[in-house]
C-alpha cells in the first residue's frame, strides 16, 4: 500500500438495507459505521482515513456474491465487512478465495467452517448452542420444540442442538422449517402445534421478519413465556424493537452480548453509539461484532502499515480488543473468537435482564472437536448466575 499523505483506504462493506434480515444487517452496518468514526477520529490508519465502500445486497445471497466481486474487482477494495444469514457468507466465501480478499463477519452461525479468507467475529456453537441448551434443559424440562427458517444455519444449528439435548437424555417434540417470506397464518399453524404438543420450551432459529410473526402467533394463541419460552441464538434487541417488547418479555436468547453488558467498554461505546445515532438507537449481538471487528481490523492496518491481506493476515489471528462485552481474541488457527457466553432473558424495556455469564472468554471451536457437555463445569467456560432465572 503506497499511500501519499491524503490518500483513505477503502473497505468494503455489505449489509442488507432491504430485504427479510434488514433490520439486524442495518445495525450491523451501524455498528461497523460508529467504529469507523471512532478510527478516523483518533487519526485514521497511520493519517490515511478509512471510507467505506457500502452496496445493499437486498438480503440475497446472490446479490452478495455479485456485489462482493464488484467491491473486490473494481472498486478494489482488500477487505470485505458483512453478511449475516449463513447463506450470505456460503455465497460470498468462493469469492473472497478467488480474488484474494478478506471477509470479516459478524454474525452468530452454526460452525463446522474454516477459510483462511475468512474471519468469524461472531459466536459459535460452543459459545451460544451448549449454553443455552444447559440452561433449557435446567430452568424448564427436556422436551424441545425446533421451529427455524428454511436455510442451512436453522438445519444445522437445530442437528447440534438436537444432539446437545439428546445428550441429556432429553426430547426433539417437532422439527419445522418455514420459508424466509412465511406469512402470519404459516406461523400461526406453527403455534397451534406447539399448543397440541405441549414442549418443555420452543427453540426457534427464525431470523429476520418472521422473528416478530413467531412471537405474535404465540402471544395471541395465549402461551405463557414463563412456563414455556422461546429460546434463541438470535433474537435480540434489534428484532425487538421491530416486534415490540410486550411480544418479546420472558423469552430466552443466548450471546456474548447483551446491550445491558455491564462494562466500561459498553457506557463509553452506547454514549459514543447515542451521540451520534440517538437515543432510539438499541445495540445487539451482532452490533457489537460488526463494531468490534472494525477495530480489530484497523489496529492490524495500522500495525503492518497495509491493507493487504496477506499481511493482515500475520497480524489479525491472536489480536485481541476490549470490546463492549469484555476482552476477546482472534484464535490464532481458526479465525474464529474468544467470547464471552451469556443467556438473557427478555425484559419490559425491550432489554435483556442477564441471567448467567461465563467467568471468562471460551475459545472457539467450531467444529465442536473437543466438546463434551461436561465442559460446563471446566473454569473457562462456567456460567455464573447473575440474576433468578
Ligand atoms: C445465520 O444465518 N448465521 C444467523
Amino acid at each position: 500500500m503506497k499511500k501519499r499523505p491524503n490518500d483513505s483506504i477503502r473497505i468494503g462493506v455489505l449489509f442488507s438495507e432491504t430485504g427479510v434480515t434488514s433490520v439486524i444487517e442495518k445495525s450491523e452496518r451501524l455498528g461497523t459505521l460508529l467504529a469507523v468514526d471512532e478510527i478516523n477520529e483518533t487519526g485514521g490508519i497511520n493519517g490515511h482515513a478509512l471510507e467505506l465502500v457500502s452496496y445493499d445486497p437486498q438480503s440475497s445471497p446472490a446479490k452478495y456474491a455479485l456485489l462482493a466481486q464488484k467491491l473486490l474487482l473494481e472498486d478494489h477494495v482488500q477487505v470485505i465487512l458483512g453478511c449475516y444469514m449463513s447463506s450470505q457468507r456460503k455465497a460470498v466465501i468462493p469469492v473472497v478465495e478467488r480474488w484474494n480478499g478478506l471477509l470479516m463477519y459478524p454474525t452468530l452461525y452454526e460452525g463446522f467452517e474454516f477459510s483462511r479468507n475468512v474471519i468469524c467475529t461472531g459466536a459459535a456453537p460452543n459459545q451460544n448452542s451448549v449454553q443455552l441448551a444447559d440452561f433449557m434443559l435446567r430452568t424448564y424440562g427436556s422436551r424441545g420444540f425446533m421451529v427455524g427458517s428454511d436455510y442451512i444455519y436453522p438445519y444445522e444449528s437445530n442437528r447440534i442442538m438436537s444432539d446437545l439435548v439428546f445428550e441429556r437424555g432429553g426430547e426433539k417434540v417437532a422439527e419445522i422449517y418455514l420459508p424466509l417470506d412465511a406469512s402470519k397464518d404459516n406461523y400461526e399453524v406453527v403455534v397451534q402445534k406447539i399448543k397440541q404438543t405441549s414442549p418443555d420450551f420452543i427453540f426457534s432459529t427464525i431470523v429476520g421478519d418472521g422473528t416478530a410473526l413467531l412471537h405474535r402467533a404465540f402471544a395471541n394463541a395465549g402461551l405463557d413465556p414463563r412456563k414455556m419460552p422461546i429460546a434463541s441464538l438470535s433474537t435480540c434487541e434489534a428484532e425487538i424493537q421491530q416486534m415490540g417488547a410486550e411480544l418479546a418479555e420472558g423469552h430466552i436468547t443466548s450471546a456474548p452480548y447483551f446491550q445491558s453488558v455491564d462494562t466500561e467498554a459498553n457506557r463509553r461505546c452506547l454514549e459514543n453509539f447515542r451521540k451520534r445515532f440517538g437515543d432510539a438507537s438499541v445495540t445487539n449481538m451482532c452490533w457489537e461484532a460488526a463494531y468490534f471487528q472494525t477495530h480489530l481490523l484497523a489496529n492490524a492496518m495500522r500495525r503492518v502499515g497495509s491493507d493487504n491481506v496477506a499481511d493482515l493476515l500475520t497480524v489479525l489471528p491472536g489480536s485481541e480488543f476490549s470490546a463492549p462485552q469484555g476482552d476477546i481474541k482472534i484464535d490464532e488457527h481458526n479465525h474464529h473468537t474468544y467470547l464471552r457466553p451469556r443467556i438473557g432473558r427478555a425484559n419490559a424495556a425491550g432489554q435483556f435482564d442477564i441471567l448467567c455469564e461465563s467467568e471468562s472468554w471460551v475459545h472457539p471451536d467450531p467444529y465442536l472437536v473437543s466438546h463434551t457437555l461436561q465442559d460446563w463445569s471446566a473454569p473457562l467456560t462456567t456460567l455464573v448466575p447473575t440474576a433468578r432465572p
